[in-house]
């Protein structure tokens, strides 16, 4: 085999080769709907009564949260009346990690990328682009009841 033979097809697979390592490499970061790793796909609006809290016993303090059916109902004032809690969908929508509340900064953030929303699912901060969706609370004598 010739040299030039010899480098000429050393060029052609080097080429076939970066290719194959940049369709691989770039797949999926260029935007578009991300794809949800985690987290429990929020309950659709329309879906009635979700779950209920006892706050005689459960959501006693401000901060005090509860995950329950892809929801994080969160106490963020004193009193046991509607306003004095919020519940949104518990998956970021950016790529559905599960958001925390910061009793603090009264905002919840995403421990992926610090996506941030306000009280009521509001994106305060990106990545994320869509709000959480919002839940409803009634509360009967000590019974908190989230529905959608
Ligand atoms: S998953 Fe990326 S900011 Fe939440």
């Amino acid at each position: 085999m010739e040299r030039n033979e010899f480098l000429s097809k050393l060029g052609i697979g080097l080429v076939v080769v970066c290719t194959g390592c940049s369709l691989v490499s770039c797949g999926g970061s260029k935007g578009g709907n991300p794809t949800p790793v985690g987290g429990t796909p929020a309950p659709a609006k329309g879906s009635g009564n979700l779950f209920s809290v006892d706050l005689a016993s459960e959501l006693i303090n401000i901060g005090d949260s509860k995950v329950v059916q892809g929801v994080i109902i969160v106490r963020i004032a004193n009193g046991d009346v509607e306003s004095a809690f919020t519940a949104v969908q518990v998956a970021c929508t950016h790529q559905g990690t599960a958001i925390n509340y910061n009793t603090g900064q009264g905002i919840f953030i995403c421990p992926l990328h610090g996506s941030e929303f306000s009280k009521n699912g509001q994106v305060l901060l990106g990545p994320a682009a869509l709000p959480l969706q919002k839940y409803n609370v009634t509360i009967t004598n000590n019974t908190l009841t989230v529905s959608a």
